[in-house]
């Protein structure tokens, strides 16, 4: 039976957007697991916040967007941890705005930080990523899945249908290397997201309660049930996922 690595127990994992939400989740599962986890992001704070307790977890601060970031972000992997067996592209950012009210700062920042900081990153990673025969992670959103459409999200949902695509182009690409890339497509995640996209704390709230009506599994997620999935596609175990997007949305998206 192939395996996506021959470090099966301890790995190297990058998890970008590692200090927040999903990605602290995220990381701190891969720590639990025994890896080994380089956590990136812009503040240093929430990123010391989420290796708090977690030796195993490395605060890393670096801009996906910079052009220096990508080299940055796997030399200290390779530097400091030894590798890169795990790449998690999680680091987002959203902005509601329908097509009247959109401006280019905000369309830019979105692009350059679904898009193009996760292509740039995994494309200089990718060496390592042969050596370690290792996994590439894109993390979703089940909004942007199929015909389902938000008004207001046009753009953040364009650049996560689009990182699936790049999922589902790269596991070809990428195959007879040995490099394995699957995508995860969240639902609904109690993380704040919202309230950093620009909406007040008790819109966001009512948002999430509304939702949750229509939710099969009749809540919200937790970002741990995110962060525990990403571990588990990225396993061994998990070799024959391969160029698809999982949907862990308590199926929402299929009402
Ligand atoms: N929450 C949901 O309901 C939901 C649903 C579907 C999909 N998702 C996806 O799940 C992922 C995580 O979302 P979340 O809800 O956990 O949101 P979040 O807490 O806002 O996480 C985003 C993270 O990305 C980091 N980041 C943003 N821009 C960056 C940049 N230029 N360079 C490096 N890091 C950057 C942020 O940290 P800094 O600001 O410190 O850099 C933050 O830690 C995203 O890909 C999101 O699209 C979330």
């Amino acid at each position: 039976m192939g395996t996506s690595s021959d470090r099966a127990h301890t790995r190297v994992v990058v998890v970008t957007g590692g200090g927040t939400g999903i990605g602290r989740a995220a990381a701190r599962a891969f720590a639990e697991r025994g890896d080994r986890v380089l956590a990136v992001g812009r503040s240093e704070r929430t990123l010391r916040e989420a290796a708090d307790g977690h030796p195993r977890i490395l605060p890393f601060v670096a801009d996906v967007c910079e052009p220096s970031g990508p080299e940055a972000i796997v030399s200290a992997a390779l530097e400091h941890l030894g590798g890169l067996d795990v790449l998690v592209n999680n680091a987002a950012t959203a902005s509601f705005a329908d097509l009247s009210g959109l401006d280019h700062e905000s369309v830019r920042a979105q692009v350059e930080t679904n898009l193009v900081g996760p292509i740039l990153l995994t494309q200089r990673a990718l060496e390592a990523l042969e050596v370690s025969r290792g996994v590439v992670v894109n993390v979703g959103s089940a909004g942007a899945l199929g015909l389902r459409s938000l008004a207001g999200n046009a753009v953040y949902g364009a650049t996560k249908a689009a990182l699936d695509h790049l999922t589902r182009t790269w596991a070809v690409e990428l195959a007879d290397k040995g490099v394995r890339v699957v995508g995860i497509a969240p639902g609904l995640i109690n993380t704040g997201v919202g309230v950093r996209a620009g909406m007040t704390q008790e819109d966001y709230d009512g948002f999430l309660a509304g939702m949750a009506r229509r939710i099969p599994s009749g809540r919200v997620g937790e970002p741990e049930e995110i962060g525990n999935w990403i571990v588990r596609i990225s396993e061994p175990e998990a070799f024959y996922v391969n160029g698809t997007v999982v949907t862990v949305d308590g199926g929402l998206s299929v009402t």
